[in-house]
């Protein structure tokens, strides 16, 4: 909060940047006639009749008007003469490639959406995806766009057991998956997983991409190979015209409860604000630059910043398949110089992963085509943020950090890069259009310098329209807190500095942030107690120097159950990873006599944070019994366990 060091905008960049000062007071003026403005940057087959019909804390943005988001991504562009640009540079993790130019985008959406209404998708109906970082992922989800099927897409390192609750839960009626994804040299096998989770379901078909080549598991009637089915499919599509309101895509994200949460969007007003602010953002000139976000499309900075936002602006991107360790460490700025990435956006545990590696690093590599730096999932510390600019920036590029939600579908506080002086650990300000303040306890805004709650205190084009099959829930996480006031609680902590600038504090409720990816303590803490060994369990999210935070397990053991030290702890690290999938595995795992509780039975995480972060116990007098702290310490340190 102390940090006193800006860096202005180059001159280059601030002359020539899409958007300028202006469109703050443009935006204040009139908010809604601003998003108007943006909206016209889309295709509309019949224009809007009523830009926000905002009944808190349901909204409705652009009704009456009818486009098809797909065409917006893609056919606009072909029919505009574009249709030789580059779309994708596709790299897989082998050093494959594959090269799709927006004709060729064109064509393979157009067979996609074909083979799907072959295969008994209709407007309206689920498709669950769940593949890895290959092209078929992005023409899946264009194609279902392009049909008003919405799209739920599963990141690849969920289990079984998630998948089949996703599927469930959003009632899926046909699965997309692969034979699996190369990752770390080896092919992962997705498809062993994809048959254990539709089993029982109402999942109907499987489209079934190869990609690997390996020998997979094969349901005759249900399972097709998308090389049957989608490769003699005809490339043209007549595109219906559907709804801004059509749902676009439901992404679970972790609540407060072990259940997660399908988090609803729509297509004209999510289109809107994912493509404004990838044009206001990245500044992204779509003859020129070369973009890469290095994020998966089964979170939502793949949906908006891979999919969405890039190809509503004609973007040509970078698309890679694997991990920056493989074949080596600077496997990220071979990319970067081989194809001449110009802006790029990743989050800040994968800097600082780049950090530990070492500067000689990408000193190895030509990156003197970045002109752009982004930031997102967390909190980037100033250390990290100011070697993101040196080592990756070269000391001459701007950095911006960007902090949104898969709720709020885009981003809404950001520095803009022709206008902004960036300071270092900072998110900054609210884009043009977009209204946040930092509140107390009561819903009142905190002066300069002060701390509190995240809000967001007026509607934006890309707000989420509602949880999945459940709008009590909707209300009640997000719209209850502050519901005096009307405003949007992002369960974010934060602080005004002196200049009124926002900066973010982690999490203020039990949802934890590992490596930028959310989970919900609750979460893991039922995977734990549904172990055979486990009684109880209480999770905290610890401070880590390299993810963010990591997870951190106090398990009470039943009885018979014996504490075999680190074997116990792999045995409950692998059944977490089975019940929700690797990215939940407890970094650590404590066995403990009992659990720090409140009079009314609350369990007191605090207490534990401060265990595990090896603080000096905050306050204790709530405790029901406050000598349990002085069992669980003198436990410490116990089972535990590594990657
Ligand atoms: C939570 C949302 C947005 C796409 C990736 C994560 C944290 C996100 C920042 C940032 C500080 C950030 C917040 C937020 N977060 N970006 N720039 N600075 N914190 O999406 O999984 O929905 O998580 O990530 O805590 O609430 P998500």
């Amino acid at each position: 909060m102390r940090e006193n060091r800006r860096f202005a905008p180059p001159a280059a960049l601030a002359g020539a940047a899409n958007v300028t000062g202006d469109a703050y007071a443009a935006a204040s003026a009139d908010r809604i006639a601003f998003w108007e403005e943006q909206a016209r940057r889309l295709d509309w087959e019949r224009p809007w009749t009523t830009a926000l019909d905002w009944r808190p804390p349901f909204a409705r943005w652009f009704s009456g008007g009818r486009l098809n988001v797909a065409v917006n991504a893609v056919d606009r562009h072909v029919a505009a003469g574009h249709g030789d640009q580059v779309a994708l540079h596709w790299e897989g993790e082998p050093g494959d490639t594959r090269t799709i130019t927006y004709a060729r985008l064109q064509d393979e959406v157009c067979k996609a959406a074909n083979a799907l209404s072959e295969l008994g998708v209709r407007a309206g109906d689920r498709v669950m995806i769940y593949l890895p970082m290959i092209p078929e992922a992005v023409f899946s989800m264009l194609a279902c766009a392009r049909l008003g099927a919405p799209h739920s897409v599963v990141f690849g390192g969920f289990s079984a057991e998630a998948l089949r609750n996703r599927v469930e839960d959003a009632r899926a009626r046909l699965l997309i998956t692969a034979d699996g994804g190369f990752r770390r040299g080896r092919p992962n096998d997705l498809k062993t997983a994809a048959d254990e989770a539709v089993a029982g379901t109402g999942v109907e078909k499987v489209l079934v991409v190869r990609r690997t080549g390996a020998e997979v598991p094969f349901t005759a009637g249900r399972d097709v190979w998308w090389q049957d089915v989608v490769d003699r499919q005809s490339t043209t599509h007549v595109p219906e015209y559907f709804d801004a309101e059509q749902p676009l895509f439901i992404l679970y994200t972790s609540g407060t409860t072990a259940k997660p949460k399908g988090i609803l969007h729509t297509s004209g007003g999510y289109l809107t604000q994912a493509a404004y602010t990838h044009h206001a953002v990245f500044d992204l000139k779509p003859d020129t630059d070369v973009y890469w976000c290095a994020a998966d499309v089964g979170w939502v900075t793949g949906h908006s910043y891979i999919v969405y936002g890039p190809l509503a602006n004609r973007a040509t991107q970078v698309m890679y398949e694997g991990t920056p360790d493989t074949p080596h460490r600077g496997r990220f700025w071979e990319i970067v110089q081989k194809y001449g990435v110009s802006i790029l956006y990743t989050a800040p545990t994968t800097i600082r992963t780049f950090m530990k590696w070492g500067d000689d690093v990408p000193a190895g590599f030509d990156l003197s085509s970045l002109r752009l730096l982004g930031s997102v999932g967390e909190p980037i510390n100033p250390e990290a943020w100011i070697w993101y600019r040196e080592h990756i920036g070269g000391g001459r590029v701007p950095v911006v950090d960007t902090w949104w939600q898969t709720e709020t579908g885009a981003i809404m506080i950001s520095p803009l890069p022709g206008v902004t002086a960036c300071k270092p650990g900072s998110a900054q300000a609210a884009l043009p259009g977009i209204a946040a303040d930092v509140v107390d306890d009561s819903g009142t805004p905190v002066p300069p310098g002060g701390g509190g709650y995240l809000v967001l205190t007026e509607p934006w084009p890309g707000m989420l329209r509602g949880i999945w099959g459940d709008p009590g829930r909707y209300a009640d996480t997000y719209w209850s807190r502050f519901a005096d006031q009307g405003y949007y609680f992002a369960g974010d902590g934060a602080k005004k500095d002196e200049d009124g600038d926002v900066w973010l504090l982690g999490r203020v409720d039990d949802v934890m942030n590992v490596s930028g990816h959310r989970i919900s303590t609750t979460e893991v803490e039922s995977a734990l107690v549904s172990a055979p060994q486990v009684a109880e369990a209480a999770v905290v999210g610890a401070t880590d120097p390299t993810t963010g935070q990591g997870i951190v397990a106090f398990v009470i053991l039943r009885g018979g159950a014996a504490d075999k030290g680190a074997v116990l702890a792999a045995e409950l690290r692998e059944h977490v990873a089975r019940e929700i999938g690797p990215i939940a595995k407890p970094r650590q795992i404590l066995v403990v006599p009992e659990l720090p509780k409140t009079r009314s039975g609350k369990i007191m995480r605090r207490l534990l944070r401060d265990v595990a972060e090896n603080r000096s116990l905050g306050d204790v007098t709530t405790l029901q019994d406050s000598s349990v702290m002085d069992l669980i310490s003198a436990r410490l340190p116990s089972a535990s366990g590594e990657d």
